[in-house]
């Protein structure tokens, strides 16, 4: 009776476990921004059933990625203004300088939760004309935190 009640929350905490801490053997993130990742992880969870973790891999990927505006008729990526080199200054399209978006080079990159989430609206509507999705946020986080 006691056991049948207690697998259960054992096999949850494993689960939760096992997406936060080993994702991340190099840069490690704050308390605060783990929070974060965990969310995004639940919020993926429960959209996608076959959810197995967040993907440096699809990060990059997404980092990467080129899209045509609807309107405005051009191409647009996140390296149109963070540069295909995530440890290169970036720029606006006005011209201002970006510090680099790997934390590996700029440690203040991630620490911010409030920061972190007003720039992947932003920007994610800029390029994507989406906000991106739980799943894609934790992948860029794991990509950046990665090099
Ligand atoms: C139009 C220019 C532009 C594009 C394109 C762009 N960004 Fe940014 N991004 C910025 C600026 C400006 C900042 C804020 C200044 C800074 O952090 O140095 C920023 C900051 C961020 C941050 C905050 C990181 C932190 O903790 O400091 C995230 C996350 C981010 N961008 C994600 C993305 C993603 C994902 C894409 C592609 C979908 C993208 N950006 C494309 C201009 C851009």
């Amino acid at each position: 009776m006691k056991i049948k009640g207690i697998l259960p929350l054992a096999l949850a905490v494993i689960f939760v476990l096992s997406f936060s801490s080993a994702l991340y053997a190099g840069t490690k993130l704050n308390d605060k921004m783990q929070q974060l990742v965990d969310t995004y992880a639940s919020e993926a969870r429960s959209t996608n059933p076959g959810f197995s973790g967040f993907s440096a891999e699809d990060g990059k990927r997404l980092y990467n990625l080129s899209r045509i505006h609807s309107k405005k008729n051009e191409s647009r990526s996140c390296t149109t203004c963070h540069t295909k080199d995530p440890s290169r200054e970036g720029r606006t399209k006005v011209g201002k300088k970006i510090a680099p978006v790997s934390p590996a080079v700029t440690p203040e990159r991630f620490t911010d939760p409030k920061k972190v989430n007003k720039w992947f609206r932003r920007n994610c509507k800029w390029v994507l004309e989406r906000e991106c999705t739980p799943e894609e946020k934790g992948d860029y986080i794991t990509f950046m935190m990665s090099l």
